[in-house]
């Protein structure tokens, strides 16, 4: 039976957790041998948006691209999962109706949280004035009023959040569960 394509779409404040959670699906899919592909906003920012910057219009491009690549993938059979900021609610609506199996996931936690993780250093910078148009500091992020799930990450572990989305790609029938192998002849 040929493989569903979707698009897992993490969406959320910088060091909420995507990359985490997001690489966490990718390692449990190939392990199912399900075929998936990650594409991380900070990896397509250094490879197909070197050029562009965080203002609206920069952004909105971004993620328009990687929108655009993602749905090759998901057409083709091919389980993409991004992790990017996407902090515009318009454009991500946008891909929803457009693109082939849209499922968006809003990873969450207070800002506060995300701030005090810090991953990268750049929240102190952005508090500095270093970094102008930072997420949640000095630029909007528009949480999504209707996703398909909330992975809370400062309530719940990685493999926690991890599961909660394979339990939703099964429940969508996107994948089979390995003790449930019969669902998907
Ligand atoms: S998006 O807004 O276009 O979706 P994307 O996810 O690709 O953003 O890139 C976000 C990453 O860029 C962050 O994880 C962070 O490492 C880096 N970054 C650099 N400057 C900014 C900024 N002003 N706002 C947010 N992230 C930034």
């Amino acid at each position: 039976m040929k493989q569903q394509g979707a698009i897992v779409w993490l969406t959320g404040l910088s060091s909420v957790g995507k990359t985490t959670i997001a690489n966490g699906v990718a390692q449990e899919l190939q392990k199912q041998n399900y075929q998936t592909e990650l594409l991380d906003g900070d990896i397509v920012r250094t490879h197909l948006s070197q050029e562009l910057g965080f203002s609206k219009q920069d952004r909105d491009i971004n993620v328009r691209r990687i929108g655009f690549v993602a749905n090759l993938l998901s057409r083709n059979g091919i389980i993409a999962i991004v992790a990017a900021i996407s902090p515009y609610r318009a454009v991500r609506d946008e891909l929803k109706k457009t693109t082939n199996n849209f499922i968006e996931i809003y990873v969450h936690a207070p800002l506060a949280v995300c701030e005090s993780r810090d991953v990268k250093g750049l929240y102190a910078l952005a508090r500095d004035g270093k970094i102008k148009n930072f997420t949640g500091i000095s630029d909007p992020y528009e949480a999504p009023l209707n996703p398909d799930i909330i992975c809370q990450t400062d309530k719940f572990t990685v493999e926690q959040c991890v599961n909660q989305v394979l339990d939703y790609l099964e429940y969508l029938g996107i994948i089979f569960s390995e003790n449930n192998l019969f669902a998907s002849i």
